[in-house]
């Protein structure tokens, strides 16, 4: 079987994680997540990134931060995971789904603005397969009307808007370091602060509301209750594993690149033929190529293919089911038919096998596999 994902080792994992044992600090903010958060701090330019238990839980630090409450509202897309949403929700506030963009598969930025109103509070576009929503339309908006920015970036650490690194161009950008990500520590996430005066209280919220952050640095001579918060801080076990994964972050991206671009070179001629369309990566966005996906004529041919696939020993699937969709969405007022491009986009969306344990062959075989099949 040529899985669709499979994990990449970088040979240090054990190693680091073997350090972090023996040096009797496994719990949170020991050497190897300072060490993490400085090296994204320093590649990526960003003013403060903390290390999470995972993007979904950077998400419900963001909420926290931004004071989201009820009655106030937060502008996505409804073509994401669930925790976008869980996040808005969880603080009493409304997620409010906007369309995406065909070829993007991003926020339809063009489609914002007709949702703004005194509640709105934020905006959360999601970076899509590692490729960058239009930020500089993005922020002009959130500017026009003071408005948010919260960055669901889980799907692009180490991409790209023009010059910038996607998570550091918001308020608050919110990284994933799931097994599924292309830098990984099993369940792990981070949240990058890009405006200061947040950065005090957000190591509040992440240490369980306390000051102990403080008092770990020798700031205060005892620690205590200030806010509301959770346990959000991260083993330093799985950070070790990910420092691994962080040192070879280029290293990982150009061999995902070069993968990204045998299937899209391989697939060419089939989207000339009008069979299926490839991802189109727009020039603003230099792409992490965490996802390569394809885009069938329908939902039939779509499953036609995948079944296909499958049985050649192939394991190639679909995405998300649109929020508003989704019994949640429907409990909140959503149904079918309010976003026609995210419903097509969703049930004509396959996304191939993408990891660095697959070989040329491999790829080639899939490539050929689809021509045969289609
Ligand atoms: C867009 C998006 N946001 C958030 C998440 C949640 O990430 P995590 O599993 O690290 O909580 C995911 C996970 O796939 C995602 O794709």
């Amino acid at each position: 079987m040529i899985y669709f994902n499979k994990i990449y080792y970088t040979s240090k994992e054990l190693e680091y994680m073997n350090q972090a044992i023996i040096s009797s600090k496994i719990s949170g903010d020991g050497s190897f997540t300072k060490r993490a958060q400085k090296l994204m701090e320093k590649k990526f330019n960003a003013k403060k990134i903390l290390l999470t238990t995972s993007a979904s839980t950077a998400l419900d630090m963001a909420a926290i931060l931004l004071d989201l409450k009820d009655g106030d509202e937060v502008i996505m897309p409804s073509f994401t995971f669930v925790s976008s949403a869980n996040a808005v929700l969880l603080r009493g506030a409304k997620p409010i789904f906007v369309d995406i963009d065909p070829d993007t598969l991003n926020i339809d930025v063009d489609k914002i603005e007709e949702k703004i109103n005194f509640k709105t509070k934020a905006v959360m576009p999601v970076h899509y397969a590692g490729h960058s929503c239009d930020m500089d339309k993005l922020s002009y908006i959130a500017k026009k009307y003071s408005l948010k920015i919260i960055e669901d970036a889980a799907q692009a650490v180490n991409a790209k808007y023009k010059d910038k690194y996607l998570g550091t161009i918001g308020d608050i950008g919110c990284y994933s370091f799931h097994e599924t990500k292309n830098y990984t520590c099993g369940e792990g996430g981070a949240i990058v602060l890009n405006d200061e005066t947040l950065i005090e209280r957000a190591e509040i919220v992440r240490e369980k509301g306390t000051n102990r952050s403080k008092f770990f640095r020798g700031e205060i001579d005892k620690y205590t209750w200030i806010d509301i918060g959770s346990s959000f801080v991260i083993s330093d076990i799985l950070s070790a594993f990910l420092l691994a994964q962080l040192e070879k972050m280029d290293e990982i991206l150009e061999k995902r690149k070069k993968i990204y671009y045998m299937y899209y070179e391989g697939l060419s001629e089939l989207e000339r033929r009008g069979v299926l369309k490839l991802p189109k990566i727009p020039d603003y966005s230099f792409s992490n190529y965490h996802i390569f996906y394809i885009l069938l004529n329908s939902n039939r041919q779509r499953n036609k293919l995948m079944d296909s696939l499958k049985q050649k020993g192939i394991q190639a699937i679909f995405h998300y089911i649109p929020l508003h969709e989704s019994p949640m969405g429907r409990k909140l007022g959503y149904k079918k038919g309010d976003f026609p491009i995210t419903e097509k986009i969703s049930r004509n969306i396959l996304r191939l096998p993408l990891h660095l344990n697959l070989n040329e062959k491999e790829i080639n075989y899939i490539i050929q596999t689809i021509h045969e099949s289609i």
